[in-house]
């Protein structure tokens, strides 16, 4: 890996990515095919993707900015902005369709007052969609964090969301 002085990590824009230099230069080797592990990597420490990282993982992958940047809008795993605490994914697969999804969707947009890809402004809740949980028999399904949530109705969305206060 080309090495990356300290003091070009360590006086990026973001406090976030203050303190990664080191672990960034013992897990990568710093070429272009691991572009995607490093995003990954970032996103796992921070959270989201700074644009000061994605101008940082450029320089040490010798990948042009703008194909990092495409990447990173490109996959929807990635995330530019910080994410609220509490993860909230609404199932929007066929079985989850079939049975109601898009109305607990509504519903969960409605009681946060936030869209798929958007974050409370107090960072507590992020929403998103995936394509099926693998819990079909379940569905409507939606989770938060690690708890699956099956059989759901719009009843139970308030009552999940004020357990998780
Ligand atoms: S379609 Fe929703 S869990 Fe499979």
């Amino acid at each position: 890996m080309e090495q990356a002085g300290d003091e070009e990590l360590d006086g990026a824009s973001t406090p976030e990515l203050e303190g990664l230099s080191a672990a960034i230069r013992k897990e990568f080797a710093g070429g272009a095919d691991e572009l995607i592990p490093l995003l990954q990597f970032v996103q796992k420490e921070i959270g989201y993707l700074p644009e000061q990282s994605l101008r940082e993982i450029a320089r040490l992958t010798r990948v042009p900015a703008a194909s990092v940047f495409g990447t990173a809008t490109f996959y929807a795993q990635f995330r530019l902005q910080p994410a609220g605490k509490h993860v909230i994914r609404v199932c929007r697969g066929t079985a989850c369709h079939v049975r109601g999804g898009a109305r607990i969707l509504r519903e969960v947009e409605k009681q946060l007052g936030i869209k798929p890809g958007e974050s409370t402004p107090d960072l507590k809740y992020a929403l998103e969609t995936v394509a099926c949980i693998g819990a079909c028999a379940l569905a409507p399904t939606m989770v938060i964090g690690d708890d699956t949530y099956g059989q759901m109705t719009t009843k139970k969305v308030p009552d999940i969301l004020k357990q998780r206060d």
